[in-house]
Protein backbone atom coordinates (compact mmCIF):
# COMPACT_ATOMS: atom_id res chain seq x y z
CA UNK A 1 0.00 0.00 0.00
CA UNK A 2 1.28 3.21 -0.59
CA UNK A 3 1.54 6.08 2.00
CA UNK A 4 2.25 9.94 1.42
CA UNK A 5 4.08 11.10 3.71
CA UNK A 6 2.05 13.94 5.73
CA UNK A 7 4.26 16.36 8.17
CA UNK A 8 2.27 17.70 11.39
CA UNK A 9 1.36 20.61 11.92
CA UNK A 10 0.23 20.74 8.80
CA UNK A 11 1.63 24.30 7.81
CA UNK A 12 -0.95 26.58 6.25
CA UNK A 13 -0.52 29.88 4.55
CA UNK A 14 -2.48 33.01 6.23
CA UNK A 15 -5.75 32.76 6.10
CA UNK A 16 -5.58 29.41 4.26
CA UNK A 17 -8.55 26.91 5.21
CA UNK A 18 -10.83 23.91 4.21
CA UNK A 19 -13.99 25.55 5.95
CA UNK A 20 -16.65 27.03 4.09
CA UNK A 21 -18.65 29.17 6.56
CA UNK A 22 -18.05 32.98 7.53
CA UNK A 23 -15.35 32.50 9.56
CA UNK A 24 -13.90 35.88 9.69
CA UNK A 25 -16.98 37.55 10.73
CA UNK A 26 -16.40 36.59 14.53
CA UNK A 27 -13.19 37.79 14.20
CA UNK A 28 -13.96 41.04 12.87
CA UNK A 29 -16.59 41.88 14.70
CA UNK A 30 -14.28 41.26 18.49
CA UNK A 31 -12.18 43.74 16.40
CA UNK A 32 -14.36 46.62 15.46
CA UNK A 33 -16.29 45.82 18.92
CA UNK A 34 -13.06 46.47 21.27
CA UNK A 35 -11.34 48.75 18.87
CA UNK A 36 -14.60 51.14 19.59
CA UNK A 37 -14.63 50.64 23.32
CA UNK A 38 -10.58 51.44 23.38
CA UNK A 39 -11.41 54.35 21.86
CA UNK A 40 -14.01 55.80 23.42
CA UNK A 41 -13.55 54.74 27.30
CA UNK A 42 -9.87 56.70 26.73
CA UNK A 43 -11.58 59.56 25.44
CA UNK A 44 -14.23 59.49 28.11
CA UNK A 45 -11.35 58.57 30.64
CA UNK A 46 -9.09 61.76 29.64
CA UNK A 47 -11.96 64.19 29.26
CA UNK A 48 -11.79 64.47 33.72
CA UNK A 49 -15.55 66.32 33.23
CA UNK A 50 -18.91 65.71 33.08
CA UNK A 51 -18.76 62.00 34.78
CA UNK A 52 -21.56 63.14 37.16
CA UNK A 53 -24.97 64.12 37.36
CA UNK A 54 -26.77 64.67 39.88
CA UNK A 55 -27.52 61.43 41.95
CA UNK A 56 -25.16 59.85 39.11
CA UNK A 57 -21.51 59.12 38.83
CA UNK A 58 -20.12 57.30 35.91
CA UNK A 59 -18.82 53.88 36.37
CA UNK A 60 -15.45 54.87 34.71
CA UNK A 61 -15.02 57.47 37.58
CA UNK A 62 -16.37 55.35 40.49
CA UNK A 63 -15.13 55.53 43.00
CA UNK A 64 -14.29 58.88 43.00
CA UNK A 65 -11.16 59.29 45.18
CA UNK A 66 -11.17 63.21 44.41
CA UNK A 67 -12.68 65.31 42.29
CA UNK A 68 -10.91 66.25 39.17
CA UNK A 69 -10.00 69.89 38.76
CA UNK A 70 -11.42 69.99 35.50
CA UNK A 71 -14.90 69.41 36.95
CA UNK A 72 -14.73 71.85 39.68
CA UNK A 73 -13.53 74.50 37.09
CA UNK A 74 -16.46 73.96 35.13
CA UNK A 75 -18.63 73.93 38.14
CA UNK A 76 -17.25 77.14 39.86
CA UNK A 77 -17.50 78.88 36.04
CA UNK A 78 -21.71 77.68 35.92
CA UNK A 79 -22.67 78.11 40.18
CA UNK A 80 -19.99 80.53 41.06
CA UNK A 81 -20.01 80.93 44.55
CA UNK A 82 -23.25 78.09 45.17
CA UNK A 83 -20.48 75.59 43.71
CA UNK A 84 -20.70 72.64 46.46
CA UNK A 85 -18.10 69.54 46.35
CA UNK A 86 -19.00 66.83 44.49
CA UNK A 87 -21.22 64.53 46.98
CA UNK A 88 -19.49 61.83 44.90
CA UNK A 89 -16.33 62.55 46.02
CA UNK A 90 -14.44 60.62 48.79
CA UNK A 91 -12.15 62.93 49.72
CA UNK A 92 -13.42 66.25 48.23
CA UNK A 93 -11.31 67.79 46.06
CA UNK A 94 -7.70 66.53 44.57
CA UNK A 95 -5.06 67.90 46.53
CA UNK A 96 -2.97 71.20 45.67
CA UNK A 97 0.15 69.52 46.36
CA UNK A 98 -0.46 67.05 43.52
CA UNK A 99 -1.44 69.62 41.00
CA UNK A 100 1.44 71.57 39.80
CA UNK A 101 0.39 74.24 37.48
CA UNK A 102 2.51 72.90 34.68
CA UNK A 103 0.28 69.24 34.76
CA UNK A 104 -2.67 69.78 32.05
CA UNK A 105 -6.05 69.16 33.74
CA UNK A 106 -6.40 65.99 31.64
CA UNK A 107 -3.54 63.99 33.64
CA UNK A 108 -5.28 64.63 36.75
CA UNK A 109 -9.03 62.69 35.73
CA UNK A 110 -9.63 59.94 38.60
CA UNK A 111 -10.49 57.37 35.92
CA UNK A 112 -6.83 57.29 34.70
CA UNK A 113 -6.04 55.57 38.40
CA UNK A 114 -9.67 53.49 38.53
CA UNK A 115 -9.58 52.24 35.39
CA UNK A 116 -6.45 50.58 35.55
CA UNK A 117 -8.01 47.20 37.71
CA UNK A 118 -11.17 46.86 35.23
CA UNK A 119 -9.17 47.16 32.54
CA UNK A 120 -6.47 44.44 33.90
CA UNK A 121 -9.50 42.35 34.97
CA UNK A 122 -11.23 42.54 30.84
CA UNK A 123 -7.48 42.10 29.20
CA UNK A 124 -6.28 39.13 31.23
CA UNK A 125 -9.92 37.45 31.00
CA UNK A 126 -9.38 34.06 29.34
CA UNK A 127 -12.45 34.66 27.27
CA UNK A 128 -11.16 38.33 26.03
CA UNK A 129 -8.04 36.48 25.68
CA UNK A 130 -8.83 33.70 22.89
CA UNK A 131 -10.97 36.33 21.41
CA UNK A 132 -8.32 39.34 20.81
CA UNK A 133 -5.20 37.12 20.20
CA UNK A 134 -7.45 36.25 17.20
CA UNK A 135 -9.00 39.56 16.17
CA UNK A 136 -5.86 41.39 16.80
CA UNK A 137 -3.10 39.52 15.84
CA UNK A 138 -4.32 36.26 13.81
CA UNK A 139 -3.24 33.73 16.33
CA UNK A 140 -4.69 31.97 14.92
CA UNK A 141 -6.69 34.21 13.32
CA UNK A 142 -9.84 31.41 13.87
CA UNK A 143 -9.98 27.76 14.45
CA UNK A 144 -8.25 25.56 11.48
CA UNK A 145 -7.40 29.16 9.78
CA UNK A 146 -3.62 29.78 8.22
CA UNK A 147 -1.86 32.02 10.68
CA UNK A 148 1.27 34.26 9.78
CA UNK A 149 3.63 32.39 11.89
CA UNK A 150 5.15 28.58 11.86
CA UNK A 151 5.46 28.53 15.67
CA UNK A 152 3.61 27.74 18.40
CA UNK A 153 4.35 30.11 21.85
CA UNK A 154 1.65 29.66 24.19
CA UNK A 155 1.94 32.25 26.98
CA UNK A 156 4.48 30.46 28.53
CA UNK A 157 7.12 33.51 27.70
CA UNK A 158 7.02 37.43 28.52
CA UNK A 159 5.13 39.43 28.02
CA UNK A 160 2.20 37.11 27.85
CA UNK A 161 2.99 35.18 31.27
CA UNK A 162 1.59 38.40 32.56
CA UNK A 163 -2.03 37.27 31.69
CA UNK A 164 -1.19 34.63 35.18
CA UNK A 165 -2.07 38.03 37.15
CA UNK A 166 -5.79 37.88 36.63
CA UNK A 167 -6.47 35.87 39.86
CA UNK A 168 -5.55 39.03 41.44
CA UNK A 169 -7.57 41.61 39.25
CA UNK A 170 -10.40 39.04 39.86
CA UNK A 171 -10.10 39.96 43.63
CA UNK A 172 -10.06 44.28 42.97
CA UNK A 173 -13.03 43.80 40.71
CA UNK A 174 -15.27 42.30 42.98
CA UNK A 175 -14.48 44.80 45.24
CA UNK A 176 -15.39 47.19 42.56
CA UNK A 177 -19.10 45.52 42.20
CA UNK A 178 -20.05 46.37 45.79
CA UNK A 179 -18.95 49.86 45.41
CA UNK A 180 -20.64 50.69 42.19
CA UNK A 181 -23.75 48.55 44.16
CA UNK A 182 -23.56 51.45 46.20
CA UNK A 183 -23.50 54.12 43.40
CA UNK A 184 -27.04 52.09 42.02
CA UNK A 185 -28.31 53.00 45.48
CA UNK A 186 -26.79 57.03 45.56
CA UNK A 187 -28.36 56.81 42.28
CA UNK A 188 -32.40 56.44 44.01
CA UNK A 189 -31.81 59.82 46.68
CA UNK A 190 -32.09 62.89 44.41
CA UNK A 191 -32.09 67.11 44.88
CA UNK A 192 -35.83 67.84 46.25
CA UNK A 193 -37.87 68.48 43.17
CA UNK A 194 -39.53 72.27 43.10
CA UNK A 195 -36.82 74.14 44.74
CA UNK A 196 -33.62 75.60 43.36
CA UNK A 197 -30.94 73.53 45.74
CA UNK A 198 -28.35 71.74 43.37
CA UNK A 199 -27.87 67.93 44.30
CA UNK A 200 -24.89 68.60 45.87
CA UNK A 201 -26.08 71.29 48.30
CA UNK A 202 -29.34 69.10 49.03
CA UNK A 203 -26.70 66.77 50.05
CA UNK A 204 -24.14 68.54 52.05
CA UNK A 205 -27.67 69.84 54.22
CA UNK A 206 -29.47 66.30 54.32
CA UNK A 207 -32.16 67.37 52.64
CA UNK A 208 -31.97 64.50 49.33
CA UNK A 209 -35.68 63.13 48.76
CA UNK A 210 -36.32 58.92 46.98
CA UNK A 211 -36.91 59.11 43.73
CA UNK A 212 -36.15 56.97 40.66
CA UNK A 213 -35.18 58.44 37.19
CA UNK A 214 -33.88 56.71 33.74
CA UNK A 215 -30.28 57.06 35.10
CA UNK A 216 -31.07 54.91 38.63
CA UNK A 217 -32.44 52.28 35.85
CA UNK A 218 -29.16 52.51 33.97
CA UNK A 219 -26.98 52.57 36.56
CA UNK A 220 -28.81 49.52 38.57
CA UNK A 221 -28.47 47.26 35.21
CA UNK A 222 -24.98 48.44 34.55
CA UNK A 223 -23.91 46.83 38.06
CA UNK A 224 -26.21 43.49 37.31
CA UNK A 225 -24.33 42.64 34.28
CA UNK A 226 -21.36 43.88 35.66
CA UNK A 227 -21.95 41.60 38.27
CA UNK A 228 -22.99 38.70 35.99
CA UNK A 229 -19.66 39.10 34.36
CA UNK A 230 -17.31 39.25 37.31
CA UNK A 231 -18.78 36.12 39.22
CA UNK A 232 -18.82 34.29 36.46
CA UNK A 233 -14.82 34.68 35.84
CA UNK A 234 -13.53 31.03 35.76
CA UNK A 235 -11.23 31.99 39.13
CA UNK A 236 -14.31 32.82 40.65
CA UNK A 237 -15.30 28.85 39.99
CA UNK A 238 -12.14 28.34 41.73
CA UNK A 239 -12.45 30.78 45.23
CA UNK A 240 -16.26 29.52 45.15
CA UNK A 241 -15.19 26.06 45.64
CA UNK A 242 -13.31 24.44 42.70
CA UNK A 243 -10.27 24.60 45.08
CA UNK A 244 -11.40 21.81 47.15
CA UNK A 245 -10.64 18.50 46.37
CA UNK A 246 -14.00 16.61 47.34
CA UNK A 247 -16.79 19.35 46.51
CA UNK A 248 -20.09 17.10 47.78
CA UNK A 249 -18.38 17.72 51.29
CA UNK A 250 -18.87 21.46 51.33
CA UNK A 251 -22.19 22.11 50.73
CA UNK A 252 -22.12 25.86 50.67
CA UNK A 253 -18.91 25.51 48.44
CA UNK A 254 -20.87 23.61 46.16
CA UNK A 255 -23.50 25.56 45.88
CA UNK A 256 -21.81 28.72 45.23
CA UNK A 257 -19.67 26.99 42.73
CA UNK A 258 -22.63 26.03 40.93
CA UNK A 259 -23.86 29.23 40.78
CA UNK A 260 -20.78 30.98 39.56
CA UNK A 261 -20.71 27.88 36.96
CA UNK A 262 -24.31 28.88 36.32
CA UNK A 263 -22.83 32.54 35.34
CA UNK A 264 -19.82 31.25 33.62
CA UNK A 265 -21.65 29.36 31.34
CA UNK A 266 -22.94 32.67 29.51
CA UNK A 267 -19.72 34.22 30.45
CA UNK A 268 -18.89 35.70 26.83
CA UNK A 269 -22.37 37.23 26.81
CA UNK A 270 -21.86 38.49 29.98
CA UNK A 271 -18.85 40.15 28.77
CA UNK A 272 -20.05 41.46 25.44
CA UNK A 273 -23.18 42.70 27.40
CA UNK A 274 -21.44 44.14 30.24
CA UNK A 275 -19.38 45.77 28.13
CA UNK A 276 -21.66 47.59 25.97
CA UNK A 277 -23.67 49.01 29.00
CA UNK A 278 -20.54 49.82 30.96
CA UNK A 279 -19.80 52.26 27.35
CA UNK A 280 -23.80 53.12 27.49
CA UNK A 281 -24.17 54.50 31.46
CA UNK A 282 -21.00 56.88 30.83
CA UNK A 283 -22.71 57.87 27.41
CA UNK A 284 -26.34 58.67 29.30
CA UNK A 285 -24.34 60.46 32.51
CA UNK A 286 -22.06 62.01 30.38
CA UNK A 287 -25.27 63.78 28.18
CA UNK A 288 -27.27 64.58 30.78
CA UNK A 289 -24.34 66.69 32.45
CA UNK A 290 -23.79 68.09 29.38
CA UNK A 291 -27.54 69.37 29.24
CA UNK A 292 -27.71 67.44 25.83
CA UNK A 293 -30.58 65.25 27.52
CA UNK A 294 -32.75 64.88 30.09
CA UNK A 295 -32.92 62.72 32.85
CA UNK A 296 -36.58 61.57 33.18
CA UNK A 297 -37.77 61.14 36.64
CA UNK A 298 -40.37 58.21 37.34
CA UNK A 299 -41.08 59.07 40.42
S1 LIG B 1 -12.19 34.52 32.98
FE1 LIG B 1 -13.28 36.18 32.17
S2 LIG B 1 -13.33 37.52 33.84
FE2 LIG B 1 -12.14 35.89 34.61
Amino acid sequence: MSQTPLSLPQQRKMGQTSRKDAWWLQPLVVFLGLSAFIIYANWAAFQASNYEHGAYLSPMYSPLLFEAPTQAAIKAETLGADAHMSHHSWFGAWPSALQPSWVPGWMLSPALIILIFPAGFRLTCYYYRGAYYKAFWADPINCAVGEPRNSFRGENFWPLLIQNIHRYFFYAAAVYIFILAYDAWVALWHAPAGTNLSYNEAAATGQLEFGLGVGTLVLTLNVILLGGYTFGCHCARHFAGGKHDHLSKVPTGKKAYECVSCLNRNHMKWAWTSLIWVGFTDFYIRMCAMGIWSDWRLF
